[in-house]
């Protein structure tokens, strides 16, 4: 079976809600705090995982408590922490994270997530990846690591999936390494100058992403679900209408749902739908990779379909 390879960061995030975000130099109180492992990379890890796919996680935490936690919490969820390393300079990588009407606004202390560099990845590649495998990476690490693990992933014949989030530019010479691009509306706009909102937007932005050079991409509109150019058609698939009670994570529960499906080989449009599905019911729970759903989780909820 081929397995998802996740180059990507580990967070342990710290959450708050609140009903108003506060002002330059205002406190407000503010309730339901609570600490729970994410990071962009651990919760796509944790995404297809827990959706049935083997998979690796590259990373490194700081030698510290929530470095601990955070492999405590992928192992718990069957992710293969074998290539996690600890660092003897910085600590793990934290996320502030304030909750405001269903919305979140997040700030990052990177930390350890920096240190890894292509080489080291590359090595962990050339150990245990096999062609046709899904390496999965986005940019909470290192860029010019993310960029040269992309090179080296396509090098050893594995299907890339690119997240680019938080949004950076991206060299114009590394978009052919790049088989399946995820963005959201933010990430477009800052890589292609479009902001989409509709198909003619979305299609016009998905040229741009094809003359870059990249396989296909998916763009993801949030509450209006996902849309993506499979051979001549336009595919959107919408979202599914759900209590909406913390949208952390919901992003990558789709990026990690959508690599599970691959691993399967199902369509590209079927995966689509899995990866909305597993997006919708991340919703529904307050937290990272605690509220990403299981295989079968999504087959209750969803078993009218
Ligand atoms: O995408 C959500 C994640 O972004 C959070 O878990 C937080 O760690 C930040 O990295």
């Amino acid at each position: 079976m081929k397995k998802v390879l996740v180059f990507g960061s580990l967070n342990m995030d710290l959450t708050i809600e609140c009903d108003v975000m506060p002002q330059a130099g205002e406190t407000l109180e503010g309730r339901n705090f609570f600490t729970n492992p994410g990071g962009k990379g651990g919760n796509q890890a944790v995404a297809a995982a827990k959706l049935g796919a083997p998979t690796y996680m590259i990373a490194r935490v700081g030698k510290d408590l929530f470095g601990r936690q955070l492999r405590e919490s992928l192992e718990g969820y069957g992710v293969d922490c074998t290539y996690m390393t600890e660092s003897a300079l910085n600590s793990t990588g934290v996320a502030v994270i304030t909750r405001c009407e269903g919305d979140n606004r997040i700030i990052l202390s990177s930390g350890a997530n920096h240190e890894m560099k292509g080489p080291d990845v590359k090595s962990i590649l050339e150990k245990i990846s096999n062609p046709q495998d899904i390496f999965m990476t986005q940019y909470e690490c290192n860029a010019q690591a993310v960029i040269d693990s992309l090179a080296a992933a396509k090098q050893h014949q594995l299907f890339t999936l690119f997240n680019p989030a938080p949004a950076k530019a991206i060299p114009p010479e590394a978009y052919k390494n790049i088989d399946l691009l995820v963005v959201n509306q933010t990430e477009c706009e800052f890589l292609t100058g479009i902001y989409p909102t509709d198909e003619n937007s979305c299609q016009t932005a998905l040229n741009r992403f094809s003359a870059m050079g990249v396989g296909n991409a998916i763009i993801t509109l949030g509450s209006r679900g996902s849309i993506c150019r499979i051979g001549e058609k336009m595919v959107q698939v919408d979202s599914y209408s759900v209590p909406n009670v913390d949208t952390t994570a919901a992003g990558d529960a789709y990026i990690g749902a959508l690599a599970s499906a691959l691993v399967r080989e199902e369509p590209l449009e079927d995966c689509m739908r899995y990866a909305t599905k597993a997006a919708a019911l991340t919703i529904t729970k307050q937290g990272a990779q605690i509220s990403i759903p299981y295989q079968n989780e999504i087959e209750m909820y969803f078993k009218e379909e």
